[in-house]
Formats: C-alpha cells, structure tokens, sequence
C-alpha cells in the first residue's frame, strides 16, 4: 500500500466527483472504449488485456478511481491518484516512486475524440491503468520514478524521458510473431494505433542505446518506435540505464 506523505506533489491532489459525471460524459466515454476496443482486441498486448479485465473497467461507465486502485492493491499496489492536471516533473516522479499514478478525472468532449492537448480521463485511465496491473511494469514504473526522482541533471532526465517516452507512452511488444501495442499513446489514440497497425511506422527491435539517442516528436506520428520481447526487457532497461547514470555514461 502506498502509505507515504507525499510532498512535490501534494498541491496538485483533487478528490474525483464522481456523482458529477453527466449522462452524456457516459456517453462519450463509451464511445471512446468501444471505438478502441474493436482494434484493441486484435491488436493490443496480452498484459494490457488482462490488466484491463483486473482492474474492472467498464465498458460503458466512466471509471471510479477508488474502485480501480482497490482492485489494483492487492495485486501490484499501484494506485490510480487523482490530480487536478500537469504536474512538473518532481511532483510527477514523486507520486510515481511511491506506486500512485496521477489520473486526471476531466473527459474530452464529443468534438474532440481523437485528440486532447493534455491528457484526460481516457488517456490516463484507458490507456495507462491496465498495464499497472502486471508485476515486472508495476515494478519497473516504481523504479522508473525513484531513479529520476534522484537526479537533477536535466540531460540525463531528458535520456530517460525518452525510456519512458517509447515504452510507457508508445510502446510495442512483439508476440506470437506480431507487433502488439501496450503503450498509452497508441491504445487511447485512434491515429497513432491505426499508423502502427498500417506498418506506417518502422519498427526496431527495443535496444536502450537507440531508445536513449531518440529524440521525441510530439507533432508527428510517429515514424519509429521499438519493439521489445517481454516486458522483462524495459525493466531490465531501467535498471541499465541507472548504472549508467549513476557512473556518469547516460
Ligand atoms: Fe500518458
């Protein structure tokens, strides 16, 4: 259980209101999973559609984060946090380090269904939540916040933004001979999955050194991401990219 005061980031804790959800945020939040999960059940990771299951997201109601995070506890002792929006980094990877993820609780509108700014509901919830259920990426995401929660140096942080970038955000496994997508950015986004899926996007075998030298578009798809094998492979990515910032070879 996550039992830490947080500090960073207690400025930015909001209750979710959940008797504050209309009809016709329902409604959309509908649309939205099933739009996604028509592709999804052919084309997303085994780990994402279990955890989706584990965790008791509903198809048809916009979700509660008690609820999600009692079902997480006892299996990964993630919690779903809700947060009022951005948080700067420190803040970020403090909740991160102690198992709490931040969730938004606003939902786009119907106008906007494929693209959102900054992440709501959908994306945060949706996209990122299942995967917290699986034990090596609940550990590797807990890893992920300590480590860069640890250092100040803005190049090294920029580096494993990147880790985070084309793992947690655009990741993509290879099973069973198929490229499958387990990262946030492709399973709440229509148009990047779609782009994957098509082969519009190259894909590489995961290798931290190439993850590492990548730089990041945020207004493109994307052209190149990487694949790994198992999700064993990002953390024990996480934990190679420590030694090498802790001995100064990041
Ligand atoms: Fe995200």
């Amino acid at each position: 259980m996550t039992t830490e005061v947080l500090s960073a980031a207690a400025p930015y804790l909001i209750e979710q209101d959940y008797a504050a959800y209309t009809e016709e945020q329902h409604s959309v939040w509908a649309e939205l999973v099933g739009r996604a999960l028509r592709e999804l059940e052919k084309h997303a990771a085994r780990e994402y559609l279990e955890g989706f299951e584990i965790i008791g997201l509903q198809k048809d109601r916009l979700p509660n984060l008690v609820s999600i995070s009692k079902r997480l506890a006892p299996r990964t002792g993630w919690n779903s946090t809700p947060v009022s929006g951005f948080l700067p980094a420190p803040a970020f990877f403090e909740m991160l380090s102690t198992r709490r993820f931040p969730t938004t609780t606003w939902l786009r509108s119907r106008d906007s269904l494929e693209y959102t700014p900054e992440p709501d509901i959908f994306h945060d919830v949706f996209g990122h939540v299942p995967m917290h259920a699986h034990k090596v990426f609940a550990d590797f995401l807990e890893h992920y916040g300590r480590v860069c929660a640890s250092i100040s140096d803005n190049a090294i942080l920029e580096k494993l933004g990147r880790l985070f970038w084309y793992t947690v955000e655009f990741g993509v496994i290879l099973q069973r001979g198929e490229i499958k997508v387990y990262g946030s950015g492709l399973i709440s986004s229509h148009g990047e999955c779609k782009n994957v899926i098509d082969g519009h996007c190259a894909i590489h075998r995961f290798s931290l050194d190439e993850v590492l030298e990548t730089k990041v578009k945020v207004d493109e798809l994307h052209k190149l991401l990487f694949a790994v094998s198992s999700i064993d492979q990002i953390y024990e990515a996480m934990h190679e990219a420590e030694h090498r910032a802790i001995s100064g070879r990041l």
